[in-house]
């Protein structure tokens, strides 16, 4: 037992109604509490950046962006932009004093373009108006051939493209282990194919915003909706030339991040501070849903080749993957992404022998970014669809191939890159789930219902995940805290993670109401403040609540152990036998209120506020050899949906769904459980409904919600069954839980292979897999029934060859 857990406050571990009972006493770990900001969040009442109240002589700024995928720019002529009505100033990278660039890892972003455009939507100028509606007229005139003149380059668009081109942002990525060509010429079966999946748009409803403020002596305050405060602060002072230390970023909560502000907040942030600081006046960009859209990066879209190897039961002996990535015209946080999917395409299995390739193709689009997972569901995703194959080849439940593949407890459990799986609950997970869903039972009334409805067809499918915690980077996973304890004993809390409605500063809150044994009332969280907390990593990667929970629990716990120290001096008694709970402070058999111990502690000139930090252990990664221990631990979760699908419209619909996730040791029960929630349906629109579309030109055609199309309350299943599944973090993480941002966005595998299931169905006996592409719209169902038939008309049984790809 290390120093921490030793020192770990009373724990009133209360089994709390996962929906919602909601109980506000102290120590309120294991509770389902609200949301801190619940109540204003359904009021309207909270404050989002565009919110804040205006300072007089605010300013708008709109973009003029690129009409070109790629081409050189010739001209500018702005002066009808500078003459539009409203309009204040127009800029173009020729007005940043420092770098032009907001890249977070490579310089390669622009934050205007100055010679060249590289995507079809590209910020090339600022226009700074008097209201929002005049600058973006305005900034709508870069569509007249006058204003800006380009000459066209070529533009490679795809992924496919770039790889036949040999363009990557990156060098490519290659991970290997055993020998794994010899494993798969001499195994027993064999499976080879394509297949691809489509990328998808954070969708944040909080569109990207800044507000920049200027301060005395060349200083700036930017207000923005972000996931990396510091990072805002870093790139604005390099672009103004500044040090760090003149620029200040606050973010109080965000309307969503899901990776889409990572690093991509970082253009909105500097244009408006740039603005700010050319016009001395407080700057306002608040991009508009169409615009958000065009100018920032999504989730990468992939295609895939693969090569598997494998025995009569399905397992796995040796596989060949390779998945290219469309990481758009820069960089930006492609690497971790890429070794992300690398890192995931092992997903729940062993992979003895195994050859993984990433590439990170360079294409003439938006940069594209983290989302949800950065990478994970791309590489998992691919060994779901292949042990798919393998089942239908072997005419086996794929159920039964995914069981038989799993990491063992003990043997086969180290992953390709080297990580030994020392937390493995998989299996006895798999178990809780297949009974609570009836799993066995469904599946033989499916077969049954398919038997006799010609048109509709029913499918269902089980998907596990494993999910490893930790920024890949580690030097990322640190964090900081600041606590003070007010004189009359209420306590405030900053920390360096950003609040983007998953619940962190509610799970903070507890972690401190918890250490001083108060109720949450007593706790308040501030805004994100690069004052407060310097040099933070972003929230991501799930981490938030790890990282930052731990830094306040050390915060909390230094005041604690200062006034425990008063209280045996006063009372009598042991410092370490102090007892923190109900709002009273008792030792040696005495006991006072806490605000009377915290009174008394000022008077005896005790600090009442002290930092936290917290690093993150074991880590560690060598980036040459994509091996080591990147991550801390693994979350584990599992799912089986049912879908029922129309053979003549490709219409499809999830009748039920049932989830079991691995939070550890749940901090607050009913977040997780939305975390869950949120996370599947999200997932589950990236893999069915929301496609992104570019037409000839490298214009994006689906930049607003007409056309893209984002799940709706409406398309949760009406059988939906979440719960957590109960378990304790073999690591000594905050109370023992377990990040759960990320990971439940995996469980909707589940609904795509339902689909295949379902389409499977209508040629019995096949032993083709379907070639379904994701997302799995209507018109890709469709595509993969006709392919099925065909390919199960004309090709031998004996001799199956899938090819999970409809060239389009
Ligand atoms: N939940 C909500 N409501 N809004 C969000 O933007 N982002 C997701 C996840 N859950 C997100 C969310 C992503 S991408 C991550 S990395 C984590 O939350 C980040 O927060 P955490 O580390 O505190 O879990
Ligand atoms: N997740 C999110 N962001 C990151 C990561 C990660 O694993 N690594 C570096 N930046
Ligand atoms: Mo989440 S994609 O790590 O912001």
């Amino acid at each position: 037992m290390n120093r921490t857990d030793a020192f770990v406050a009373p724990v009133a571990r209360k089994h709390a109604d996962q929906h919602g009972a909601v109980e506000n006493d102290d120590a309120a770990i294991g509770v389902s509490l609200p949301h801190e900001s619940a109540a204003l969040h359904v009021s309207g009442e909270a404050t989002y950046t565009d919110d804040i109240a205006e300072l007089q002589g605010t300013l708008y700024a709109a973009l003029g962006l690129s009409r070109h995928a790629h081409a050189r720019i010739v001209s500018m002529d702005l002066d009808a932009v500078r003459n539009a009505p409203g309009v204040i100033a127009v800029l173009t990278a020729d007005d940043i004093p420092g770098e032009n660039n907001c890249g977070p890892v490579l310089h390669d972003d622009p934050i205007l373009a100055a010679d060249e455009v590289l995507y079809l939507g590209q910020p090339v100028f600022a226009v700074i108006a008097e209201s929002h509606e005049l600058a973006r007229r305005a900034a709508a005139l870069a569509k007249s051939d006058d204003v800006v003149r380009y000459e066209p380059l070529e533009a490679i668009l795809t992924a496919a493209a770039a790889k036949a081109a040999r363009q990557f942002v990156l060098p490519p990525l290659h991970l290997r282990r055993g020998e794994p060509d010899a494993k798969i010429a001499a195994a027993p079966h064999r499976l080879s194919g394509t297949f691809e999946v489509g990328g998808q748009e954070q969708f944040y409803l909080e569109g990207q915003v800044a507000y920049a403020v200027p301060k005395e002596m060349d200083g700036m305050l930017v207000y923005s909706s972000t996931q990396h405060p510091s990072e805002m602060q870093q790139v604005v002072a390099h672009m103004l030339d500044w040090p760090a230390h003149n620029v200040v970023c606050e973010c109080r909560r965000m309307g969503g991040g899901f990776g889409g502000k990572e690093s991509q907040s970082a253009l909105f942030a500097c244009v408006a501070a740039l603005a700010a600081q050319r016009l001395r006046r407080p700057v306002k960009l608040r991009a508009d849903r169409d615009d958000d859209f065009m100018i920032t990066g999504k989730r990468h879209d992939a295609i895939y080749e693969y090569e598997a190897g494998f025995d009569d039961a399905g397992r796995v002996l040796g596989a060949r993957i390779e998945i290219a990535l469309r990481a758009g015209y820069s960089a930006d946080l492609s690497g971790a992404v890429a070794t992300r999917a690398v890192c995931h395409v092992d997903n729940a299995y062993y992979l003895s022998d195994v050859d993984i390739v990433a590439l990170c193709c360079k294409t003439h689009t938006q940069s594209n970014t983290a989302f949800r997972g950065f990478g994970g569901p791309q590489g998992a995703l691919i060994m779901e669809v292949m042990l798919d194959g393998i089942a239908r080849q072997l005419q086996l439940d794929p159920l039964d191939v995914r069981i038989a593949n799993y990491y063992g407890v003990g043997e086969r459990d180290t992953t390709p890159y080297g990580q030994r799986v020392e937390d493995n609950i998989i299996a006895p997970l798999t178990d809780v789930l297949l009974d609570s869903s009836d799993y066995r039972t469904r599946r033989a009334a499916i077969a049954a219902f398919n038997a006799g409805s010609p048109v509709l067809k029913r499918g269902l499918a089980f998907s596990p995940v494993k999910f490893g915690i930790s920024f890949n980077v580690p030097f990322l996973n640190q964090a900081g805290a600041l606590v003070h304890v007010y004189k009359d004993g209420s306590v405030l809390v900053n920390h360096g993670g950003t609040e983007m409605g998953q619940g962190l500063n509610t799970k903070v809150a507890q972690v401190v109401a918890n250490q001083f044994g108060l109720p949450l009332s007593r706790v308040r969280v501030t805004a994100t403040d690069t004052s407060k907390v310097a040099n933070t990593s972003a929230t991501a990667a799930s981490t938030g609540s790890d990282l930052n929970g731990k830094a306040a629990e050390a915060a909390a716990r230094t005041i604690r152990t200062r006034l425990a120290e008063l209280a045996a001096q006063q009372l009598g008694g042991h410092a370490d036998d102090a007892q923190f709970a109900h709002g009273v402070v008792s030792i040696n058999g005495g006991a006072m209120p806490f605000e009377q111990l915290v009174g008394a502690a000022y008077l005896a000139r005790v600090q009442l506020w002290s930092d936290g930090f917290y690093t993150t252990p074991k880590v560690h990664w060598d980036a040459k050899t994509l091996t080591g221990h990147p991550f801390y631990y693994f979350a584990y979760g599992a799912a089986v949906s049912e879908v029922v699908i129309d053979t003549l419209t490709g219409e499809w619909k999830l009748l039920r769904a049932d989830l079991l996730h691995d939070a550890g040791q749940s901090i607050n029960p009913a977040i997780d459980i939305g975390q869950v929630e949120g996370g599947f349906i999200q997932g589950m629109g990236w893999l069915t409904t929301e496609e992104l579309w570019w037409n000839r030109d490298g214009r994006l055609m689906t930049h607003a919600p007409s056309t893209y199309k984002i799940p709706a309350v409406s398309d949760t299943p009406a059988a939906f069954h979440v719960q957590l599944y109960q378990n304790s973090n073999v690591e000594p993480t905050v109370f023992r839980s377990k990040a759960v941002g990320e990971p439940p966005l995996l469980l909707p595998f589940s609904v795509f292979l339902a689909i295949r299931d379902a389409i499977a169905a209508t040629v019995p006996g096949a032993q083709h897999a379907p070639p379904l592409r994701a997302p799995a719209t209507p018109e890709a169902i469709l595509d993969a029934l006709d392919a099925l038939q065909s390919a199960s008309a004309s090709e031998p049984a004996a001799q199956p060859a899938t090819t999970d790809t409809t060239a389009r």
